[in-house]
């Protein structure tokens, strides 16, 4: 499959995003023709370098003349601006130039910092990216936002910077751990809740066949969420509208990621976040019992957290949320459910009701 981004630019540009089973192989004859003389600087998430280097190697993909490899230690904790430079420094140093580009290998981490780095150095190279997990096959690879953490908070630093292409093969997901996948499954269900019921329904039946990392299976859920993602960020490439529909579920999932110091996970707090949403959406009596009751258990079958901890207060969630910076003017503005595959922005939303909800999933 392959999915063209439109970009409003002049000259208008197209980010391409190719998804398949063949994808590993077909590389090399991809990258010789986009990258034309350009040389390439490939930066690889070191766990993945070791995982699939080899493989990848002598399927040709470090080309004559273009096979220098920077390997990066990708945890969160190294996607800040220190990283930034020593890569930086690395390109200099290799002889990276205005001509180059860089593709960068790995997960959402990798993809941000190397798609950071491209979009500042010497004012702009192109970046590829070859996403290898979950999260970054159908989110964080595609939309080109890229960015670094400050001690203050994730993502504070950063430009919007699309890829050229995208290179997504579900086989690089074989070798993922299970807790990696159900981060990236948090952000398929949130996309077949904004958009999509066949998704839903999809993602509802294929539960050991994902959990098997079947690939046939794993290419039609990447190509559809990346197929919703693609159509949004068209549509709206600087998050000013429609953009903000994908953060269903991430503005009460930031606030319990901070408030528990990052020790649960993004994508287990997006599911939480998502049932929140869910409630407070019946509550309003805008989402059907029955839907809420599917969204709760879509989430429990991956073992999705879908209570809060009580040790989290409900006001500590509400100042965090007021403190978000996606928050618009004064309101709390919440994306919410009104039935699988349709989500609304309300901005209404009161303080108590909020509170209750929160508390009713088990906040303090
Ligand atoms: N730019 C965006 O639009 C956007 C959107 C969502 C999230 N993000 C960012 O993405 C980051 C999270 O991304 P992530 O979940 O991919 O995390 P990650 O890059 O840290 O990868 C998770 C773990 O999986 C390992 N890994 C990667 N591919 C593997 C493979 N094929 N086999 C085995 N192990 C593998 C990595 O080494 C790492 O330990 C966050 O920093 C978040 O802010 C960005
Ligand atoms: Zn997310």
């Amino acid at each position: 499959m392959k999915i063209d981004v439109r970009l409003e630019e002049a000259p208008a540009r197209v980010s391409e995003i190719f998804i398949g089973e063949d994808l590993i192989e077909r590389v090399p004859g991809a990258l010789e023709k986009a990258l034309g003389t350009r040389s390439a600087y490939w930066i690889w998430d070191e766990t993945v370098w070791g995982l699939w280097g080899e493989r990848v190697e002598s399927l040709g993909w470090l080309m004559e003349g273009s096979g220098r490899v920077i390997p990066f230690r990708a945890s969160e904790f190294d996607k800040r601006m220190a990283s930034v430079e020593l890569l930086a420094r690395r390109l200099v140093n290799g002889g990276a130039n205005r001509d180059s580009a860089i593709i960068a290998v790995g997960g959402g981490v990798t993809g941000d910092v190397a798609g950071f780095l491209a979009s500042i150095y010497m004012r702009g190279i192109p970046c590829f990216q070859v996403p290898t997990t979950l999260l970054a096959q159908v989110d964080s690879g595609i939309g080109g936002k890229t960015g670094v953490d400050l001690p203050e908070g994730k993502n504070l630093l950063g430009t919007f910077h699309q890829p050229e292409q995208v290179y997504i093969d579900p086989r690089f997901l074989t070798t993922l751990p299970d807790d990696e996948l159900r981060q990236g499954m948090a952000e398929v269900i949130k996309s077949a809740m904004i958009g999509d019921e066949v998704l839903w329904k999809f993602v509802e039946t294929n539960f050991e066949a994902i959990k098997r990392r079947d690939s046939n299976t794993l290419s039609r859920i990447i190509s559809a969420s990346c197929l919703l993602k693609s159509r949004i960020v068209q549509a709206d490439e600087k998050e000013s509208g429609v953009r903000r529909t994908l953060n269903l579920g991430h503005t009460v999932g930031h606030a319990l990621e901070r408030l528990t110091d990052y020790r649960l996970r993004h994508g287990d707090c997006v599911a939480t976040g998502m049932v929140v949403a869910g409630v407070l959406s019946n509550r309003l009596g805008k989402l059907h019992a029955e839907d809420l009751q599917r969204l709760e258990s879509i989430c429990e079958t991956w073992a999705m957290p879908v209570r809060i901890p009580a040790s989290i207060k409900s006001e500590a969630i509400i100042d965090a949320v007021r403190a978000d910076k996606k928050r618009i003017g004064d309101k709390l503005h919440f994306i919410i459910p009104v039935r699988i595959g349709k989500v609304i922005e309300f901005t209404d939303i009161d303080n108590g009701k909020f509170k209750e909800v929160l508390q009713a999933l088990g906040a303090g």
